[in-house]
């Protein structure tokens, strides 16, 4: 059983990740904005009550993350997962037509929160001798470029030196550190833009049909992301759900996932 903290758990792959530690046993911290958490996400965890604590928490402000590593700790009095989910995405436009606060959001929550994060994480999990720090990847993480996602590709590029430079920083010291690779996942991030409108990418004939090939239910990577996270203890490890492999025979097999997820 081990104690889990997982930033920008109210919805998404977050959320789905801190359901299934819950259902392996582990206690689980989730945490977001908002002063609580959304009254539908606490009905769902309804039968873990007292496995699980939600923490305010807005990962741009470094205090903040304090707080969520001091309150995790006070409730479960070790930490054993820490995992830097929380992200943002841009409205699709060109990088200079990005509005300035979109632009310092993007920055400040997927690179300089997922830092601090870290900084955090690290110190804390070096004081009691072990623990794992993951990171969530995204596009940009392998260096792909993508015309109108370029802010959000800098900051998963930047995430990914970041994690590996980390993994090699803390070698044999007890803490590990990784990164998770989610492909594409059916969420608020992919269907809705930065302020919760519809996307416009949703409804483009181009995008849907690569994602109902490639995408998946957050629920079906969360699955695949606890079971070997809870059995890893390899440093520097990338545990990746959508490999080539994988979308190599999604491709060959496409006919059968037609309008599968939008
Ligand atoms: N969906 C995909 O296809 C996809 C693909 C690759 C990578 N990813 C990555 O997966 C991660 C989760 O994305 P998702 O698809 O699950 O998105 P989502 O459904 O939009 O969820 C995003 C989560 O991040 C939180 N969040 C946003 N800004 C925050 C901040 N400043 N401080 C704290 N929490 C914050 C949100 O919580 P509140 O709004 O309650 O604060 C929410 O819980 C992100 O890092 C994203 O880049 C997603």
């Amino acid at each position: 059983m081990k104690n889990v903290v997982i930033t920008g758990s109210t919805r998404g792959i977050g959320f789905s990740m801190a359901k299934e530690f819950l259902k392996a046993g582990c206690n689980v911290t989730l945490s977001g904005r908002s002063e609580a958490m959304p009254e539908a996400a606490h009905a769902e965890l309804a039968s873990y009550e007292g496995k699980y604590i939600y923490i305010q928490c807005n990962v741009q402000e470094k205090a903040s993350l304090h707080n969520l590593w001091d309150a995790s700790m006070e409730r479960w009095g070790s930490i054993d997962i820490w995992i830097n989910n929380a992200g943002q995405n841009t409205p699709h436009v060109f990088s200079w037509e990005t509005g300035e606060t979109y632009t310092a959001n993007v920055i400040k929550t997927n690179i300089l929160g997922m830092i601090y994060g870290s900084q955090i994480a690290a110190a804390g999990m070096l004081k009691q001798g072990h623990g794992a720090i993951y990171s969530m990847e995204g596009l940009g993480s392998n260096n792909m470029i993508q015309v109108k996602t370029i802010l959000y590709g800098t900051s998963k590029c930047a995430l990914t030196y970041f994690m590996k430079g980390l993994a090699r920083e803390l070698k044999g010291t007890g803490v590990i550190a990784g990164r998770l690779s989610p492909g594409m996942m059916l969420t608020d991030f992919i269907t809705k833009n930065p302020d919760g409108e519809q996307s416009e990418v949703i409804t483009d004939e181009k995008f849907r049909k690569i994602f109902n090939i490639l995408g998946d239910r957050p629920e079906t990577v969360a699955k695949f992301f606890v079971s070997k996270m809870l059995s890893n203890n390899k440093n520097d490890t990338q545990i990746a759900w959508l490999t080539n492999r994988k979308a190599a025979w999604r491709f060959m097999t496409a006919g059968f996932r037609r309008d599968r997820l939008i």
